[in-house]
């Protein structure tokens, strides 16, 4: 639960974000501070969180303009008189940014990779930054809370997103040491989730179903995930009942990563050799 706490959710327009918003004000957060590009998204967002008992406050930013995260940070802050939790969870694929089949190490666009690294990484370090002090002068269990992604534990295809995500992880645990022992910085990964962002990335593949196989095919929970079921950790982490975690990535996955995932393709595999070993 967690009760009293006042907590800000970056991409709060939809998705999972959204979700983590309303849970927070469900399990008696205080003041939730919801921030995005999307107004109209916005508005709904903080409507909800009303309707579930927390004051809201919605303010439009765009996480790659630094003095944007500044404001955004600074004003949620003054307006709930202080800040318990930081939940960096805004993200972005490469093909927000350039075609989908140019989304390789070999094809992205400088432009793209920019993009992606900014918002998935570089906002997050951001707005870890100003945060810091408002977190630091906490007396409610402060904590920041990172998405990050299976993408980032595995190798995953798009050349930018995967990197950003390993990334967070590292800053995770950078946080933790940094602002320890007061404030604590954990992380979640989830495995494919269905949201905006996880349709859109299944709508513009070729073969959808060999898409959908490769984004959950590996959940030993077979289909996707809920965004209330990363809400649910994500507000554990930030409570006081995880008062002893810091610096850890928790997979909300499936069972995606406890495992190697068999795909269901034929073997380059000669008989011979396998009778070989009789
Ligand atoms: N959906 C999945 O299957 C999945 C899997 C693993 C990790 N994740 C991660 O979980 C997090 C949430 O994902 P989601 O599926 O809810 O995404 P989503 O695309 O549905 O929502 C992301 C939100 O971020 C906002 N946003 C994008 N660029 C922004 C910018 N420049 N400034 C401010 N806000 C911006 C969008 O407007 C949107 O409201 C992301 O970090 C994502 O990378 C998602």
């Amino acid at each position: 639960m967690l009760g009293e706490k006042r907590i800000l959710v970056t991409g709060a327009a939809r998705g999972m974000g959204r979700e983590i918003a309303v849970e927070a004000a469900r399990q008696g957060a205080t003041h939730v501070g919801v921030t995005d590009v999307d107004s109209g998204g916005l508005e709904e967002s903080a409507a909800l969180v009303r309707d579930a008992g927390a004051e809201a406050l919605p303010v439009v930013a765009d996480l790659r303009s630094g003095p944007a995260i500044r404001a955004m940070v600074d004003q949620v802050a003054a307006w709930a008189g202080g800040l318990d939790v930081l939940v960096n969870n805004a993200g972005v694929l490469d093909q927000v940014f350039t075609a989908s089949d140019q989304v390789a190490v070999d094809t992205l666009s400088e432009d793209a990779w920019d993009a992606v690294n900014d918002i998935n990484l570089k906002a997050v370090w951001l707005a870890t930054k100003y945060a810091a002090p408002h977190l630091r002068a906490s007396e409610r269990g402060p904590s920041i809370v990172n998405a990050a992604s299976v993408s980032g534990m595995t190798g995953a295809g798009m050349a930018a997103y995967a990197v950003t995500k390993a990334a967070v992880i590292q800053l995770t645990r950078t946080t933790a040491i940094n602002l320890a022992p007061h404030v604590r910085a954990n992380c979640y990964s989830p495995g494919a989730i269905k949201t905006p962002m996880g349709d859109s990335h299944l709508a513009v593949a070729i073969d959808r179903l060999e898409r959908a196989r490769a984004m959950y095919g590996a959940h030993l929970i077979p289909r996707r995930g809920t965004v209330n079921e990363i809400a649910q950790v994500v507000c554990f982490l930030a409570s006081d009942a995880a008062s002893f975690l810091t610096g850890v990535n928790v997979p909300v996955d499936g069972g995606t990563m406890a495992w190697r995932g068999l795909q269901d393709v034929e073997l380059d595999v000669d008989p011979a050799d396998l009778d070989a070993l009789r």
